[in-house]
């Protein structure tokens, strides 16, 4: 089923999200959820709080090939183990923030781990795209968005232009 995301400025999305006790039904019926709604939106990538779930829980699918098979991918806890020292910059959005892009300077790879649907524990590297979203994606988990990494006037400018979309969005469902 598809969720509301919710949009910046939004408490919810300055949270730290709770760790995952065990996988439960419930947790991966939220994931399917959730890459449903990100796959609708279309995005790469979705954090549980932007549905208002404050748990550690993410999903990420970067394949950018029209016709390539899709690679969703379900972390609970992840968690960044280890960092490259080089750095990378990319544009970065987020479905939280809508038509607002900025570059932002991360860790070219990461190495990541997680547990999997199954309740394994998994760990792998990441690099380009998908190394920026598991990145943001994490973030996301701490209440950190990416207008954090930029100057605080263009952070000031886009939340105030949210604000606005915001209850521009509110007055038409009244509508
Ligand atoms: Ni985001």
């Amino acid at each position: 089923m598809k969720k509301m995301i919710l949009f910046h400025p939004d408490p919810r999305l300055k949270k730290i999200c709770a760790p995952v006790t065990f996988i439960t039904d419930d947790l991966r019926k939220i994931a399917n959820d959730m890459l449903e709604t990100m796959y609708e939106a279309p995005g790469i990538g979705l954090a549980a709080p932007q549905i208002g779930f404050l748990q550690r829980l993410i999903v990420m699918d970067c394949v950018k090939e029209e016709d390539a098979d899709p690679a969703p991918m379900v972390m609970f806890n992840p968690e960044i183990i280890e960092s490259s020292q080089e750095t990378a910059v990319y544009e970065e959005g987020c479905l939280s923030i809508p038509n607002h892009y900025a570059e932002v300077t991360r860790p070219k790879e990461v190495e990541v781990k997680w547990i999997d649907t199954e309740g394994v524990e998994q760990k792998q590297w990441f690099d380009g795209l998908w190394s920026t979203c598991v990145q943001h994606e994490i973030d996301h988990l701490n209440g950190k968005l990416f207008i954090d990494y930029i100057g605080v006037m263009k952070r000031q400018l886009i939340t105030r232009k949210m604000q606005k979309f915001k209850r521009e969005l509110s007055r038409k469902e009244e509508d």
